[in-house]
Parts: C-alpha cells; structure tokens; sequence
C-alpha cells in the first residue's frame, strides 16, 4: 500500500492524462491508478534543488503541482534514465524522478514516467531520442523548442515529441518543473544532444 499523499500525486498525475488523445495515455493513466509502487521510497536525503522545486510548486494552482509538494519527501529525485547520456553541465542545471518504467517503480515495460525539475536562467540544449515524449507544465515557465514550434510554455501546457524530434528549454526567473513521458521504443541508448548554436550563449 502506498502513502495516501504518494496516491494523491499518482491519481492527479493520471487525471492529467485524460486531456492527451493518444493511446499511451490513457495506458499512462491506467498503470499509475492500478499499480502498486513499493512504498516507502527509500529517500536517503532531499535533493540538492529541493527548496528551488518546493518555491515553485507553491507558485503552482495546479492540483498535481500541490500533489508534488505533498508527496516531495517520498520522491526519488536523482532517478534520471539518461543520467550516463549527459554532460555534467547539463545534469547540474536540473532534476529528475522516474516513477515509472521497465525498472521501475511503477513497472511498465513501453512506458517510462517521470518529473522534470530545471533550474532559472538555464539552458537544456537540443536533444532527441527514439522514444515518442509528452510533457505537461506543472510550475513556471520556459521558453520551449519542439521542432520548429519555438514558444513560451506555462503551467497546464503540453508538448508532444514524436520520436527523433529535436527539443530544448530555456528558462527564466522562475524555471520550470514539468511531468514527462516516454512511449513506444523507451531505450535510453539513443538519447543524444544535438549541434545547437544556442548552446553556445547558454
Ligand atoms: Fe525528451
């Protein structure tokens, strides 16, 4: 049995779901509403950005971005598939939880799910990946490359990523904390960064 504040975060987090007209989704819903996630994470110490995502949550009027701040202490954060595919100057800039996958918490085995934390005034450059990607802003803001849609993303947004599409973030005073999911082919091995002049004024 989860932490009843771990299936408040679960049950929000699937309610957002029910916007996303795509199979995965509502399969992404299903697997967070009926699977048991061993519980209690074993969280040996809060992240190093904790207090940054617990300001910006509290910004949030979103009831998952409040089910994040609940359940921030049961929360792996630290748990990045790609980890070994990044610099570490980008992996200084942010956070990530998986919550779901082929290993785990959540078991799934064509789904990976997760959370996103980036810190202000920072720059994710371009990067793609086989997997199919859907994100939803929770918190704050960043200005969003997906493709050639280049704009402002604000809490409640989501941006979908059809594999091998190119994606980067760029925030601001605020930064951003997002949920994300990959669908279709999840391996990690084809996660790349991209030439991207941009990065080069990050
Ligand atoms: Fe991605």
């Amino acid at each position: 049995m989860n932490p009843p504040e771990f299936d408040t975060l679960l049950s929000a987090l699937a309610a957002i779901y029910s916007r996303e007209d795509r199979e995965a989704a509502a399969r992404t819903a299903n697997a967070l509403l009926t699977t048991a996630a061993p519980a209690p994470f074993n969280v040996q110490q809060p992240c190093a950005l904790d207090g940054l995502m617990r300001d910006l949550l509290s910004t949030s009027p979103l009831p998952a971005a409040q089910a994040i701040l609940g359940a921030q202490h049961l929360l792996p954060w630290g748990t990045n598939p790609v980890a070994d595919r990044m610099s570490q100057s980008a992996a200084a800039i942010c956070a990530v939880t998986t919550l779901m996958g082929p290993d785990g918490p959540i078991p799934a085995s064509d789904l990976r799910l997760g959370l996103f934390y980036q810190r202000p005034n920072s720059y994710y450059a371009l990067h793609n990946h086989d997997a199919d990607e859907t994100y939803v802003i929770l918190a704050g803001a960043a200005f969003w490359t997906a493709g050639e849609d280049r704009r402002i993303r604000l809490p409640g947004d989501m941006i979908h990523h059809p594999s091998l599409m190119p994606h980067a973030f760029r925030t601001g005073e605020e930064g951003v904390l997002a949920l994300w999911r990959w669908s279709g082919d999840v391996n990690t091995h084809s996660y790349a960064f991209l030439d991207d002049p941009e990065a080069l004024i990050a």
